[in-house]
């Protein structure tokens, strides 16, 4: 099982206790590393979080720098305990615009877990489902140039295996924290069948329990994929 989460509800958790929003950031990145913990036990096996989007460069200066930390953070202090729990980490999104440091931080990471065999984790820095389809279309394109690849062959399956989570399962639940019911670019060609859960905690407040009760109440949900459900696959999806 295949889930993505947009982290939302961090600036809004801290203002609420009036401290400052990187606070908040600070207390979702403690959040993250408790929810990639218990994936396994809750038969999730690849796990797609939203850190930083395309859009996200336009908040205050102080508040990207804030948020950069934390990821430089989380990469280096996580490193070890990721690779000896077998997750193995892949980064979506476009790392041309990421510092240096940040960048090699995260091609360690990556390379270091590439033939873990466990949770599968990818984290969206710099993402925009947009811009991944723009990039994706430039490849493929470029392809073509190239004489690579026949405008004939371009289909879905050849759109997907361009896009960054190439090789990998569409999600097949989306939950969104703090309330806001919008993808905000978001998976936007791999969500095409995905279920949404909009859930009223922000995600310093998304424990266990509150994403145990959101994969149960979408394993009671019955996925159709545009077919029609018959007593037999009501059961078996
Ligand atoms: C949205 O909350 C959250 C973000 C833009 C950043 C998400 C980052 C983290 C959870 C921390 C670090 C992540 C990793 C992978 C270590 P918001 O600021 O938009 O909240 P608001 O809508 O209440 O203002």
């Amino acid at each position: 099982m295949h889930v993505g989460i947009i982290m939302d509800g961090n600036g809004r958790w801290a203002t609420r206790r009036g401290l400052a929003r990187l606070i908040g950031h600070k207390r979702g990145a403690a959040q993250v590393k408790k929810i990639v913990k218990s994936c396994p036990e809750l038969g999730v096996e690849t796990l797609t979080l939203y850190a930083f989007s395309t859009e996200n460069w336009k908040r205050a200066a102080h508040e990207v720098e804030g948020l950069m930390k934390l990821f430089r953070g989380y990469l280096s202090n996580n490193l070890v305990e990721l690779h000896e729990k077998n997750v193995r980490v892949r980064f979506l999104g476009d790392p041309t615009p990421l510092s240096p440091d940040i960048l090699g931080m995260m091609q360690t990471l990556g390379n270091l877990t590439k033939n873990n065999t466990g949770l599968k984790l990818n984290v969206a820095i710099n993402y925009g489902g947009r811009d991944e389809l723009v990039r994706a279309t430039r490849a493929i394109a470029r392809k073509v140039e190239l004489g690579e690849l026949d405008i004939s062959d371009i289909n879905e399956t050849c759109i997907a295996e361009h896009l960054d989570t190439n090789g990998q399962d569409d999600p097949d639940l989306i939950i969104r924290t703090a309330g806001e019911m919008r993808l905000s670019n978001f998976m936007t060609w791999q969500c095409a069948y995905s279920e949404f859960a909009f859930v009223e905690e922000s995600w310093p407040d998304f424990t266990r329990e509150v994403f145990e009760s959101t994969l149960e109440n979408f394993h009671s949900r019955t996925r159709q994929f545009g077919a029609v459900v018959t007593a037999q696959n009501k059961f078996t999806e």
